[in-house]
């Protein structure tokens, strides 16, 4: 069955658009299911790529409503998982769906927004981030508070789709800033990352308003030096 991408096209693009980049209220909350099921391959690829460590503690900025963090604390023994949003909503949702993951004191939830993280310097091994590098409003600064918080030779995994897939989609002219491989890779070494690299991975066809698309998940990471 082929995979959809709106709920039953009632939303607008630039409707959709804007809960894409913060989910908001009820509609909100639809956007975050739609997202799990749209963004499944993207988000598990993700945690795949990134590849824990048994013991790792990770940083996920834009979990949404954190659907998968079990999938990605299943990935190695003894993982502890700090998710943060800047949407109070998706934040509500990620407590509800992870409350016993929450009660173990494996997962934390914050509402934060990726300008100013509430982290001391070098207090993750990993961190994870998808489909959020379009809503980044200061890259660079951004880039450099994710290396601040990373510990020396700890890893930032960056999911994203590429400029040339989002140029056709009409959402995309709606607050989303694009960006090649290349703009990624060179985003993380001017920030300060070392040996930046970028793995894809190709995924089942969605439909977009109607149109069928090939997907293509795209993952740069960037290691901190010691
Ligand atoms: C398109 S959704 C992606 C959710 C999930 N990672 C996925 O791929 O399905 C983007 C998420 O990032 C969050 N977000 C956007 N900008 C952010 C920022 N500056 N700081 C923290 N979270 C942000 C949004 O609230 C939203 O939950």
């Amino acid at each position: 069955m082929t995979r959809k991408f709106n709920i039953e096209e009632s939303l607008s693009a630039p409707e959709l658009a804007s809960h894409l980049s913060n989910p908001d209220g009820e509609t909100g909350k639809q956007v975050g299911l739609l997202m799990n099921e749209g963004n499944k391959h993207i988000c598990l690829n993700s945690y795949k790529v990134l590849a824990p460590k048994g013991d790792d503690r990770i940083l996920e900025i834009g979990m949404g409503n954190g659907f998968f963090i079990p999938e990605l604390l299943s990935l190695a023994d003894n993982l502890t998982y700090v998710g943060v949003d800047y949407s109070s909503t998706m934040v509500g949702e990620a407590l509800v769906l992870n409350a016993e993951l929450l009660e173990s004191k494996q997962v934390e939830l914050l509402e934060a927004s990726i300008e100013k993280l509430p982290f001391d310097d070098n207090s993750f091994d990993c961190i994870a981030t998808t489909n959020t590098l379009y809503f980044w409003p200061d890259p660079g600064p951004n880039a450099q508070e994710l290396l601040r918080v990373l510990r020396p030779e700890g890893r930032l995994l960056i999911g994203y789709r590429e400029k040339a897939f989002m140029d056709k989609i009409e959402i995309s002219n709606y607050g989303f800033t694009q960006y090649t491989t290349n703009d990624v890779e060179a985003l993380l070494s001017n920030a300060g990352f070392r040996a930046v690299q970028t793995e894809s991975i190709d995924e089942p066809e969605l439909e977009f308003a109607g149109k069928l698309f090939e997907m293509t998940g795209f993952y740069t990471i960037g290691v901190k030096s010691i």
